[in-house]
């Protein structure tokens, strides 16, 4: 199968899980609307396996959409701006890495968010409580190479472009425009994660107020999938959907979590999506509520997750 490009290194990337979840797309191609849209992993995967016709990228972050506006229009651009940042950087990548993320806190130029993700620990985005980015370089990596990076970046603007509107701020504006014949992809931060003293995403999102969006959603007969919670073998991450939402729960199950198998125990992890009822009438019954990755994603994952 043809590789997906994939040009914005991201914590939390559904790049190893877009396969499974576009196994719940209707048949015919879609509007796709991505409220919390990262690295637009499924959008991507969409894009390629023509499941989308359109797409609506959103996301509370600003540098990194002016990022996905540049990938998608100015590929030649922000591709010559990364190269010439990596080339800059040798020899002296761990003042050099300190120097960018200076200058990014101080003008939000998207090539140095691609800089500083592509070079920093876990490609994670981590603000402090000035909104100033202050993650570590990851000193084993001088970031991905200039050439696949450019790789990425192209791909990423054929699949995308011409077919693709890119907006700023809160999920609840974009859904706005949603109707019944589209299809939205919401990945919204992981209460799990995002609700300890190390946040992983730009601000914390209000469960209730997160509910009471899918309820108005389900008022409109909107299909739409949602990645919440999740759980390594018993213990659960994030709160469970109210049941009155009338959300088909699926679960695919993602290999071992690499904490438990340092542990030396070795439990499952297992990755929640919820179906809405209009998006089940319009595929028809789940019958496999159930997915497995496959050996080669579930190793992928692990080396992702260290
Ligand atoms: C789990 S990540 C999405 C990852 C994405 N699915 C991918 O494949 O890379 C969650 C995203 O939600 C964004 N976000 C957080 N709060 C938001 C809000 N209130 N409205 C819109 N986006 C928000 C974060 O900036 C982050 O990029």
């Amino acid at each position: 199968m043809e590789k997906v490009p994939h040009p914005i290194p991201y914590q939390g990337s559904k790049r190893l899980l877009a396969p499974a979840i576009l196994k719940f797309f209707p048949g015919s191609p879609v509007r796709l609307i991505e409220p919390f849209a990262g690295a637009a992993a499924v959008s991507l995967k969409a894009a390629q396996r023509q499941k989308a016709s359109n797409i609506l990228l959103n996301d509370v972050n600003e540098p990194l959409m002016r990022l996905w506006e540049l990938i998608i229009n100015s590929p030649e651009r922000i591709a010559s701006a990364y190269e010439k940042l990596w080339n800059l950087q040798l020899g002296r990548e761990r003042r050099y890495y300190d120097g960018v993320r200076e200058r990014f806190n101080r003008g939000h130029a998207p090539e140095y968010l691609l800089y500083l993700l592509a070079r920093c620990v876990k490609a994670s985005v981590r603000y402090n409580a000035d909104g100033e980015f202050n993650q570590s370089p990851d000193n084993r990596r001088k970031g991905m190479d200039p050439q696949t990076m450019r790789w990425h970046i192209e791909g990423a603007s054929r699949l995308l472009k011409d077919r693709t509107l890119v907006s700023i701020g809160d999920y609840r504006h974009v859904l706005q425009k949603a109707n019944p014949t589209d299809l939205v992809y919401m990945d919204p931060p992981y209460q799990g994660v995002s609700l300890n003293r190390d946040p992983r995403y730009i601000g914390l999102l209000n469960f209730d107020g997160f509910t009471a969006t899918l309820n108005d959603l389900n008022e409109r007969s909107i299909s739409f999938i949602v990645s919440y919670d999740g759980r390594s073998g018993d213990k659960r991450y994030g709160k469970p959907m109210p049941e009155n939402l009338g959300l088909v729960h699926i679960e695919i199950e993602a290999g071992p979590s690499s904490q438990a198998t340092l542990l030396g125990r070795s439990h499952i992890t297992y990755e929640s999506l919820y179906l809405s009822p209009a998006l089940v009438k319009r595929i028809g019954e789940v019958q496999n509520r159930h997915l497995t990755l496959t050996p080669k994603q579930i190793s992928l994952l692990a080396q992702d997750a260290t």
